[in-house]
């Protein structure tokens, strides 16, 4: 008798999710004492800010009986209530006010996970067993400075798993048949020492409009593109994932560049990154994962994006990514 084997399903070959730093939400969404709800890792979040302005992320449902904290929940000082029976949680997750108890039970905790703001984002570290970050976030030193544009930004909720989306970043062949770019021009891939830093360099000088590309890759959720037209016109743009289930992430895209060029490079590339993705969508709303793709001589670069992506992941079954 002959075995058939199920066909790959969307539900049936995604990976976990890997570990690193994911954007939440962006600073401006969240001011002094606002609550909010986030769907991230296939959980419910909630996300406020205290009163001296901490950003904090902690798990949505109440331990007492369950209440979405994140729904009519209130920041008191440090702290968040919940709205069912007034149960307050500090920074930390610990219980540290019951209004009609004297008692707390060791168990009232919620848990919390690891924050950070810096580029104008809120980010979570994001690891399986919730340990503490492994790597610090990047800093963009160009935002805020006065060569450089203020920020435009942009977002999509695009129908794919994370490591899909950042897959593509090394992935040349796709742009002449996705993007329909005629030339697409030669580039190389490496990884700094630590092994985990990403670059690709391409070099489209020749083109019609020249630039050298530079894309690093931090992790699978987080990646900034440079794009240098001459020594003092330069773009610069980073974008940060947040999945929200194994099928659905939402990418934040920020675009700053350099002042001499704003007139000519601003909103047409702003304007390209999101036609771009158009051109993405529904390859990625359709497809599935491949867990074992057939790679041919060529697809070099995918071999060690695949090879790459293995470090963020902690099980082997996740692991066990390449051909
Ligand atoms: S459910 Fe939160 S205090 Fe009761
Ligand atoms: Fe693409």
């Amino acid at each position: 008798m002959t075995i058939v084997e199920a066909c790959e399903s969307k539900t049936n070959t995604t990976p976990a999710f890997p570990m690193g730093w994911y954007s939440v939400a962006r600073s401006q969404e969240l001011l002094v004492g606002e609550v909010k709800s986030v769907q991230a890792f296939d959980r419910e979040m909630v996300l406020y800010r205290t009163r001296s302005g901490v950003p904090v992320l902690q798990d949505a449902y109440c331990p007492h009986l369950g209440a979405n904290l994140s729904v009519q929940g209130r920041v008191v000082g440090e702290s968040i209530r919940c709205p069912f029976h007034g149960w307050r949680y500090d920074t930390n997750g610990t219980c540290v006010e019951i209004p009609y108890s004297e008692e707390i039970p060791e168990r009232a905790r919620l848990r919390t996970w690891h924050c950070a703001e810096k580029n104008g984002e809120v980010y979570i570290w994001f690891h399986p067993e919730n340990t503490g970050p492994e790597w610090d976030l990047p800093e963009f030193p160009e935002l805020g400075d006065s060569k450089w544009t203020s920020p435009r930004y942009t977002e999509f909720l695009v129908p794919a798993h994370v490591q899909d989306i950042a897959e593509n970043s090394c992935d040349p062949v796709h742009f002449q048949f996705v993007h329909k770019m005629m030339d697409v021009p030669p580039s190389k891939v490496t990884i700094d020492d630590d092994g985990r830093t990403l670059h690709l360099n391409s070099d489209a000088t020749g083109a019609d409009f020249p630039a050298e590309l530079h894309a690093t890759v931090y992790s699978p959720g987080f990646a900034m593109v440079r794009n240098t037209y001459g020594p003092d016109a330069q773009m610069v743009m980073y974008n940060s994932a947040q999945p929200i289930n194994k099928h659905e992430t939402r990418m934040r895209w920020t675009l700053v560049v350099s002042k001499s060029i704003e007139d000519i490079a601003g909103d047409d590339v702003m304007e390209g990154i999101i036609s771009g993705l158009n051109d993405d969508y529904p390859i990625w709303a359709n497809k599935v994962h491949k867990h074992r793709p057939v790679f041919c001589k060529e697809d070099t670069t995918l071999v060690m994006f695949r090879k790459w992506v293995r470090q963020f992941y902690l099980t082997s079954s996740d692991k066990q990514e390449t051909a």
